[in-house]
């Protein structure tokens, strides 16, 4: 780290801005070395409470040229100027700035700010990134309208593109050009966006629910204009979906989105103008998996869904983050599940909390969906933000009901369009349309850990009366505030039969009726709700739906986790208690592996495997996730100290068992769903294909199988069985394995996205010399350091999904990571940062990780000009 200590920033410090921004002008003379911001600003004085003058203006990593107040030049004893502020002393209320700036977007690889991507210019604003384009009050609580012109040579930047609607556009001597926007909307300059270059486009229109035609436009580089299709058709689905659920209807008369190569994030929903991470735009049957296509869908509803869940509407700061994420996040899931399926998806999103966010959120970057402070904004686009966020907002819905939302909704829209408000705001909404109190709900957005509740029951045969007790902890303590914890309960006999169970009288205020379903509502630190006339003791299904992002204990044993895994009449605990048969016959092969003993299957999950591999009433895409067995890091998370190597021998020892004692029906099964037939993104045909593939990774779990696999890559008939061919294939180092891993490299050298697939697989691969592979793929002539898709498709993949490989005894898989984030760290300190992660948890680990992480953690903090995001990554993971 240099000299100083990165600054901290506190939400309890704010204040709001002494000036506004009522106009922006901005000119961009356009240059790869020397690019030119002009920026005039009208003006004006707003006395906050501190009573400050001064006009402190965010500016980082640009050459100020000029400065004119009013027409008058400044001179440098006017202003002070350093590396983050230009500060000046205004004497009048209202006045005209006007500033010139040099920058290099050429040399800018942290692809914030304006920079390159394949020869164009593209920029990259949220969070902070404006003040490197020009000086400017950078917060979102800064408001205004904004006209750019840009001028740039014509040849090699025939498209020039801002936010809002093109008013002018035309020839200028010396072979350039320029072309001038003007967005009729105020916004944060967090959303503003230029791109200038070669592009191509597909057009198509929509007609809004009120009668207007907004003219729709995918821009790509020349050779992906075949790939646009899905993502238009789902920037379709996405509109319409958002004007039937919401009442939400676009504003403006033009919709553009761009894909570039290099992109930190997934896209970025700039005013009219999305950027996007051409990962989430391009797809063709032979290049993108069914993976890709949902990604696709629901990248592009989550950036049309943000014009007013975070434009229309912003945040006052960043400390606010998840009033537009999570709610937009769970806006996007809601639309997925809606084109899809909706149990699918809220299983799929379960599994990616519990494998990321609580992971995070028990670690020691842990923070509150509102976090209280930060060193490195950047570091906050995180898990908890959007997803438990997303979480937080469904509790709403889950409350309220989704018509007790939807007033929410529109009240929020009623009061706030147009401002920059709080989660304080978005909540007193929801409560206010609903005329109840949720001030309860406030402990979800500041206490940050995933909460456990501990559920016991209580019998009375001769009251006939069933007590069931919740009890909630937070980090192992009774929480500072109690949190407001719905879960969702059902019964049934242990014959799979449901049963109606009522609850006694003066519990009916903390209980709801839904359907066959009751909603508990847990206020308390712990609470009894009391069932009458309960003739038997009944199965319960405890938290259907998932209906609350905690961790909940039940006293449910084998027996009654059989019942739910055949019966339940929801499918999430259906899936659920599949899921928590197989880890019960994990962790007693994890003791028997400790003990010296056999390894065996637990017969219980051995026969609910059977019978869920028998049904066939079942939704395959439902059974193809029953089948699949927890991840090996849900497995380590059971754990206080992680017992790898017994982990890792249990996990393998349990597919190869199941292989072999149903490799019948799975080939049965497998050959069934082989269909010949042209490749659609359609439910049941992913599904099938879903399933399928479920079935081949067991299958090549026996050697005579892998010739399946071989077979199935070399019909090529597209990319999800291909790739998932491929990947079964990538863990045995045979001539067949190698041969295939040659041939796709041959194919798809030429398709970035494609390459980074190829990538992917290998540093995934379980293979016991993966440290060669990696740097093999490090030192590949198509590995580019200064793109992330790639970056994170060797270094990413190797540390989050290469468990058993990236925690070799050695550590030197520790050490192999610590040394690119040192690298990347002066590249890209953004992607640098997102690298740490998988190393900040080694408290977890036996002694030896222990100790060989923490020395790698502590090589990253001694390196000099460490960024403050890796900084503050590193320093926290070692406090
Ligand atoms: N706001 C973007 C989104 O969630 C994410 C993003 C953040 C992109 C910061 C770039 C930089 O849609
Ligand atoms: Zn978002």
């Amino acid at each position: 780290m240099s000299s100083s200590l990165p600054v901290t920033h506190y939400l309890k410090d704010y204040q709001p801005s002494n000036y506004q921004i009522d106009s922006i002008e901005l000119t961009f003379d356009l240059d790869p070395l020397a690019t030119r911001v002009t920026n005039v600003m009208q003006m004006t004085f707003s006395p906050n409470a501190s009573d400050d003058r001064r006009l402190v203006l965010n500016g980082q990593k640009i050459t100020l040229l000029e400065c004119w107040i009013n027409g008058n030049l400044l001179s440098a004893e006017d202003y002070d100027l350093d590396d983050e502020f230009l500060t000046l002393s205004p004497s009048l209320d209202a006045f005209e700035l006007k500033i010139v700036t040099q920058c290099a977007p050429q040399n800018n690889t942290s692809l914030e700010g304006l920079y390159r991507t394949s020869g164009n210019y593209c920029t990259q604003c949220e969070a902070l990134g404006f003040q490197t384009i020009t000086y400017y009050l950078d917060r979102p609580d800064v408001l205004s309208f904004f006209t750019t012109k840009i001028i740039a040579d014509k040849s090699q930047n025939a498209v020039l593109l801002s936010n809002g609607n093109l008013v002018e556009a035309s020839d200028l001597p010396d072979g350039k050009h320029y072309a001038v926007w003007h967005d009729p909307f105020k916004k944060p300059c967090y959303l503003f966006a230029l791109v200038a270059g070669n592009l191509s486009l597909i057009q198509d229109t929509y007609q809004t629910m009120d009668g207007r035609l907004v003219d729709l436009r995918i821009y790509v580089e020349p050779q992906n204009i075949d790939k646009c299709d899905h993502a238009m058709a789902s920037l379709k689905k996405s509109m319409q979906w958002d004007e039937e659920r919401y009442g939400l209807v676009y504003d403006l008369d033009i919709y553009m989105i761009v894909a570039v190569d290099d992109f930190n994030m997934g896209a970025m929903e700039n005013k009219g103008l999305n950027v996007f991470n051409s990962k989430f735009v391009l797809a063709k049957p032979e290049t993108a998996t069914d993976v890709d296509y949902e990604g696709i869908e629901s990248v592009i509803a989550h950036e049309y869904f943000h014009n007013w869940t975070g434009n229309r509407v912003t945040c006052r700061d960043w400390f606010q983050l998840t009033l537009k994420e999570g709610l937009t996040v769970f806006r996007d899931q809601e639309f997925t599940g809606d084109m899809l399926s909706i149990p699918v998806k809220r299983i799929e999103d379960v599994k990616r909390l519990r494998s990321n966010q609580f992971p995070e959120d028990a670690g020691p970057m842990a923070h509150p969906i509102q976090p209280q402070s930060y060193i490195e904004m950047n570091n906050f686009y995180t898990m908890t933000v959007y997803e438990k966020g997303a979480e937080v907002v469904r509790l709403y819905q889950t409350l309220l009901g989704r018509d007790g939302f939807r007033k929410g909704m529109d009240l929020y829209f009623q009061r706030h369009d147009g401002q920059a408000v709080t989660v304080e705001d978005f909540r007193n909404a929801m409560a206010d349309a609903n005329h109840v109190d949720l001030s309860q709900m406030q402990a979800w957005y500041v206490q940050e850990g995933t909460p456990v509740v501990t559920a016991k029951t209580h019998y009375d045969a001769k009251l006939q009366t069933l007590t069931l007790s919740l009890e909630q902890t937070l980090k192992g303590k009774v929480p500072q505030q109690p949190l407001m914890i719905p879960v969702l309960i059902g019964f049934m006999g242990y014959d799979g039969q449901p049963l109606t169970l009522m609850p006694s009288v003066q519990d009916k205020n903390s209980l709801e009726e839904r359907g066959d379903s009751w909603l508990l509502k847990l206020t308390e630190p712990k609470q009894d709700f009391i069932f009458e006339q309960v003739a038997t003791y009944p199965v319960i299904s405890y938290l259907r739906d998932f209906s609350a992002p905690i961790i909940l204990k039940t006293p449910n044993a084998l027996p009654e986790l059989e019942v739910l895994a055949q019966y339940d009449s929801n499918a999430f605990v259906r899936w659920e208690s599949m899921q928590a048969l197989a880890l019960a016959s994990m962790e007693q092969g994890v003791s028997a592996y400790q003990q010296q003993q056999p390894l065996t299957l637990l017969p219980s999950f051995a026969a609910a495997f059977a019978s869920v591999l028998a049904d066939s009433s079942l939704d395959l895409s439902l059974k193809a996730l029953a089948l699949t067995l927890p991840e090996m890091t849900y497995v380590a998370d059971q754990y206080t100290e992680i017992p790898l190597e017994a982990i890792q021998a249990v996990h393998q020892f349990t597919q190869q068992a199941l292989a072999e004692k149903f490799s019948q029906a799975l080939l049965q099964t497998y050959e069934s769903l082989q269909v010949n037939e042209p490749y659609r993104y359609e439910k049941q045909a992913i599904a099938q294909r879903k399933l399928k593939n479920v079935c081949l990774k067991y299958l090549a779990k026996l050697p005579q199988n892998l010739a399946i696999a071989v077979n199935q890559f070399e019909q090529k008939s597209n990319m999800t069985d291909v790739l998932s061919a491929l990947e079964v294939l990538s863990h045995h180092q045979t001539a067949d394995s190698a041969k295939c891993l040659q041939a796709f490299y041959q194919d798809w050298s030429k398709d970035s996205l494609v390459l980074d697939k190829w990538f992917s697989i290998q540093a995934a691969a379980q293979v016991p010399d993966i440290l060669a592979q990696i740097n093999q793929l490090l030192q590949h002539p198509d590995f580019k350091y200064t793109n992330p898709n790639r970056v994170r498709s060797v270094l990413g993949v190797f540390g989050r999904l290469n468990w058993v490989g990236f925690h070799q005894a050695s550590g030197t898989g520790y050490q192999l990571l610590a040394e690119q984030v040192i690298k990347l760290n002066g590249i890209n300190p953004q992607i640098a940062s997102r690298l740490v992660a998988p190393l900040s948890h080694w408290k977890r680990y036996d002694s030896g990780r222990r100790l060989l992480m923490r020395q790698a953690l502590e090589s990253i903090l001694a390196t000099e000009n460490l960024s403050k995001d890796v900084y503050e990554i590193v320093s926290r993971s070692l406090a």
